[in-house]
C-alpha cells in the first residue's frame, strides 16, 4: 500500500535480500549504541527461518527502510510474543515518517496475526509514540529497565524475563 508519504511498505521478496543487508549496514553506521551487527542479525534470522515479518519500505525504485520483527521467549510460557528490530532508515531518508510506518505496519501485521505482544530494545523517547511502555513485567535480564520496552496487543500482561531468538548472538 502507498501512504501519503509515497512510501509502499511490502513483504521481503528473495530480490530485496542484499539491499536490506546493505540499508541496515549504512542505517547503523555511525550509531554509537550499534556494534554495526545489525546486518548480520537479519541475515541469521532469515537462515534460521526466525524473520517472522521481514517488511521494506520502497521509495520508486529505491529500498529505503526495512523492519524485522522476530520470534522471542518468555520465561513464563506465554506465546505469541516477537521481538521489533532491527529497524533501519536509509541515512539520507530519515526524519521523513518512514520508520514509523514499518513500525505501524508492523505492529497492524503482527496483531492480524492474533500476537499477544512486542517487545523491543531502544530509545523510549521515539518507541513510546507507538505505545511501547518500559514494565517491571517484561524484563530483558542485564539491560536497563527504561530502555526495554513492551506492548501489549491482546489478553494479559505476562509476568516474565525475555530472550530474543539465539540469531541474535551473529
Ligand atoms: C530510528 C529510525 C529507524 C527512525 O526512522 P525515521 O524514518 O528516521 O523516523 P520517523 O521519520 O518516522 O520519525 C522521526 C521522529 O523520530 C525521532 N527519532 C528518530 N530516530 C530517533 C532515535 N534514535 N531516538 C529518538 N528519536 C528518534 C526524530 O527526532 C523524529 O521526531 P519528531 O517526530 O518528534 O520530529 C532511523 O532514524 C534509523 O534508521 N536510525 C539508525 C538506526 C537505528 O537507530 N535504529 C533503531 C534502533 S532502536
Amino acid at each position: 500500500m502507498t501512504s501519503s508519504t509515497g512510501i509502499t511498505v511490502q513483504a521481503e521478496v528473495a530480490d530485496d535480500v542484499a539491499a536490506i543487508h546493505s540499508l541496515t549496514a549504512q542505517a547503523f553506521e555511525n550509531v554509537p549504541y550499534s556494534d554495526q551487527r545489525e546486518p548480520l542479525i537479519v541475515d541469521a534470522l532469515r537462515d534460521q527461518q526466525a524473520l517472522t515479518l521481514s517488511l521494506v519500505a520502497h521509495a520508486g525504485d529505491e529500498r529505503v527502510g526495512h523492519i524485522a520483527f522476530s520470534p522471542v521467549t518468555l520465561s513464563d510460557g506465554a506465546s505469541g510474543w516477537f521481538g521489533l528490530g532491527p529497524v533501519s532508515v536509509l541515512p539520507s531518508r530519515q526524519g521523513e515518517g518512514i520508520g514509523s510506518e514499518l513500525v505501524l505496519a508492523g505492529l497492524e501485521q503482527l496483531k492480524a496475526r492474533g500476537a499477544q505482544g512486542c517487545v523491543l530494545l531502544g530509545d523510549p523517547n521515539w518507541y513510546k509514540r507507538f505505545g511501547f511502555v518500559a514494565t517491571p513485567l517484561v524484563r530483558l535480564p542485564g539491560v536497563p529497565a527504561e530502555y526495554f520496552q513492551a506492548l501489549l496487543l491482546s489478553g494479559e500482561w505476562p509476568d516474565a524475563d525475555v530472550h530474543y531468538h539465539p540469531a541474535f548472538n551473529a
